[in-house]
C-alpha cells in the first residue's frame, strides 16, 4: 500500500532551543534536523538562535558556528568551503543544495536544514552515500582506449572536442540532483539518478574514449535510463549551474540514432 506519511518512528519531533545570548543585536533561528543513530529516539529538530552579526555570510559558516561554539555534536560534512568538494550539500530552505554556496540572506525566515531527502541517514545531516558512489563506479568513469597515446605525448583533442565536455566535467558529485529527482526516490535501486548518468555522458562525449557502444550497451535499460521522464528537478536544483536532464536526453539521443544506423 502507498506510504504517504513517513512511518511514526521517522517522524521529528521538536527538539531544544538554544537561545541567543541576551547581547545578540541580529537573530537569525537556523531550524536543523537532528538524528542519533545510538539513541533509538526519533529524530528532532533543534533550534538554533546566531548572531549574524558574529558569522560568515554562508549557511555553512553558521553550521559551523553551532559546532564549534554552540552544539558540539551537530554532524554534518563539509571540506573545501568553497563550492568544490561537494561534500556540504543538504537541503536548505526546501532546496538541495551547497550550505557553502548559499547565502543566509537568501532565506526569508528561518533557515530550514534537513538531509539530501530519500537517503538512509548516518546521522543528522550526513546521508548514505555507498550506493550513489557504487552507482557512479558502475558506470566506469575513466577515460578507456585501445589506442596508446603517442610516446611521451598526452592524448590531443582539437577545442571543438574539448568543447563538448564543457557543462559535463565540472560535475562535483554532490548528488543534489540525484536526490531531488522523484524517479530516483522511488527507483533508486535501478535508476542510475541523473548525477551519475550525467557523469556517464561525459564519457560518451569525450572523443579519447573508445567505449561508446559498450556504455550505451550498459545504459540501455529500461530502468538505468528510461526512467528519466524529464521532470528537470535536476537541473533547476544543481548547484553548479549543469543539465543532467540535457545529459540524459543526449544519451538518449545517441542510443535512437545507433538503433537507426
Ligand atoms: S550534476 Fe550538479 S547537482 Fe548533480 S551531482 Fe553534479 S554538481 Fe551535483
Ligand atoms: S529530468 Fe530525469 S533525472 Fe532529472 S529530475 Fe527529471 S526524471 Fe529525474
Ligand atoms: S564544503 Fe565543499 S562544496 Fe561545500
Amino acid at each position: 500500500m502507498l506510504q504517504i506519511r513517513l512511518p511514526v518512528n521517522a517522524r521529528p519531533t521538536e527538539g531544544q532551543l538554544f537561545a541567543a545570548p541576551e547581547s545578540a543585536e541580529n537573530v537569525k533561528r537556523f531550524r536543523v534536523y537532528r538524528w542519533d543513530p545510538d539513541g533509538g529516539a526519533n529524530p528532532r529538530i533543534d533550534t538554533y538562535e546566531i548572531d549574524l552579526n558574529d558569522c560568515g555570510p554562508m549557511v555553512l559558516d553558521a553550521v559551523i558556528k553551532i559546532k564549534n561554539e554552540i552544539d558540539s555534536t551537530l554532524t554534518f560534512r563539509r571540506s573545501c568551503r568553497e563550492g568544490i568538494c561537494g561534500s556540504c550539500a543538504m537541503n536548505i530552505d526546501g532546496t538541495n543544495t551547497l550550505a557553502c554556496t548559499k547565502p543566509i540572506s537568501e532565506v526569508k525566515g528561518d533557515v530550514v536544514i534537513n538531509p539530501l531527502p530519500h537517503l538512509p541517514v548516518v546521522k543528522d545531516l550526513v546521508p548514505d552515500l555507498n550506493h550513489f558512489y557504487a552507482q557512479y563506479a558502475s558506470v566506469k568513469p575513466w577515460l578507456s582506449s585501445d589506442e596508446e597515446p603517442a610516446a611521451g605525448r598526452e592524448r590531443l583533442q582539437s577545442p571543438e572536442e574539448r568543447e563538448k565536455l564543457d557543462g559535463l566535467y565540472e560535475c562535483i558529485l554532490c548528488a543534489c540532483c540525484s536526490t531531488s529527482c522523484p524517479s530516483y526516490w522511488w527507483n533508486g535501486d535501478r535508476y542510475l539518478g541523473p548525477a551519475t548518468l550525467l557523469q556517464a555522458y561525459r564519457w560518451l562525449a569525450d572523443s579519447r574514449d573508445d567505449r561508446t557502444d559498450e556504455r550505451l550497451d550498459q545504459l540501455d535499460d529500461a530502468f538505468k535510463l528510461y526512467r528519466c521522464h524529464t521532470i528537470l528537478n535536476c537541473t533547476a536544483t544543481c548547484p553548479k549551474g549543469l543539465n543532467p536532464g540535457k545529459a540524459i536526453a543526449e544519451t538518449k539521443k545517441l542510443l535512437l540514432s545507433r538503433k537507426r544506423s
